[in-house]
């Protein structure tokens, strides 16, 4: 009861605060449960970056990790973009570095390059297009006159992809070590408590786990699967924080975790509270240098124009 209190005292004057600064509120769908609530927009990579593409506030709050609140920058260098905890970094974001890219592209020097929006914005300006977990397979559909394709840096979303265009990516070795976390066991286990629930994973898994499940989406194609199938149980492979979404939108509905360890820690440092200080204090800014956001932007473009 108590808890209830603090957070709606906190929630109004997060509300009062973002009408003064013309600010709009993007949520991933990872962040706490409490964060999830008072979104403007929540939703994948995708959404948010069209969201803040499409957005006439003059300041964006991101309640994600920092390659979105990069992107979001890359795609509105006019606008003031702001996250409340500036130490919300992606692990798999930071397994690929800019000079370690370029040396990648010496190596295959005909080959189009694709990163995962999970890079930083150095690694997008060195890039021809990025993509997200909802759009990988169309980006690559649509490079289909490119000798050869390097992808980088999750190698097996990389490797999904590839099964799915039915042609081989040069990729890099790099994954989420939040979704490494989820294993085929895992899916052998709560389908036998389970026996009625559908299998949904998010493409980031393990090609062994992809293997065993239903279908793999990105987290707003879980939305839209847990709405439209006709499924009543379902057992969900990805970040903890999905399931407060998708029970939200679906209480007549059981959603089950694959694993209680797939907790991205970066995701849970944005709390009620910081977004109050972020709004209060106008920090912290993220914003791209000029030179590289001109040539991020094209790759970003590139893929919003891929639908
Ligand atoms: P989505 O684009 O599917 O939301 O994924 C983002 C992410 O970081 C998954 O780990
Ligand atoms: Fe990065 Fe994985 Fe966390 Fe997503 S869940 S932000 S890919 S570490």
């Amino acid at each position: 009861m108590q808890k209830l209190k603090i957070n709606k005292n906190l929630v109004e004057k997060i509300l009062e605060l973002k009408r003064k600064r013309n600010a709009v509120i993007l949520v991933h769908n990872y962040q706490i449960d409490e964060v999830q609530d008072i979104a403007d927009y929540i939703g994948d990579s995708l959404e948010l970056s069209r969201t803040a593409s499409k957005t006439n506030a003059d300041v964006i709050v991101f309640c994600g990790v920092r390659f979105m609140a990069e992107t979001a920058s890359i795609l509105c260098p006019d606008k003031l973009v702001l996250m409340p905890d500036i130490n919300a970094g992606c692990p798999m974001a930071d397994m690929i570095t800019r000079n370690e890219l370029k040396v990648l592209k010496k190596e295959h020097p005909r080959a189009t390059v694709v990163a995962y929006v999970n890079t930083s914005a150095e690694v997008k300006a060195e890039i021809d297009i990025c993509c997200t977990s909802g759009n990988a397979v169309k980006v690559i559909k649509s490079l289909k006159d490119a000798a050869e394709i390097i992808f980088v840096p999750d190698k097996y979303l990389g490797h999904y992809v590839s099964t799915k265009v039915n042609r081989s990516l040069i990729l890099w070795d790099g994954y989420c070590p939040v979704h490494a976390k989820i294993l085929s066991e895992h899916i052998t286990r709560q389908r036998k408590a389970h026996p009625e629930a559908k299998v949904i994973v998010h493409p980031e898994c393990a090609p062994q786990v992809i293997k065993l499940a239903d279908e793999a989406l990105s987290t707003s194609g879980m939305c839209k699967y847990a709405k439209l199938s006709g499924a009543s149980e379902i057992i969900v492979g990805t970040e903890h924080g999905m399931l407060h979404r998708l029970r939200k939108e679906n209480p007549e509905k059981r959603f089950y975790p694959l694993s209680e360890q797939a907790v991205c820690n970066d995701m849970k440092l944005t709390t009620l509270e910081k977004v109050l200080w972020c709004l209060e204090d106008m920090k912290y800014e993220v914003k791209v240098p000029e030179d590289i956001q001109i040539k991020a932007k094209r790759a970003v473009d590139r893929m919003l124009e891929v639908l």
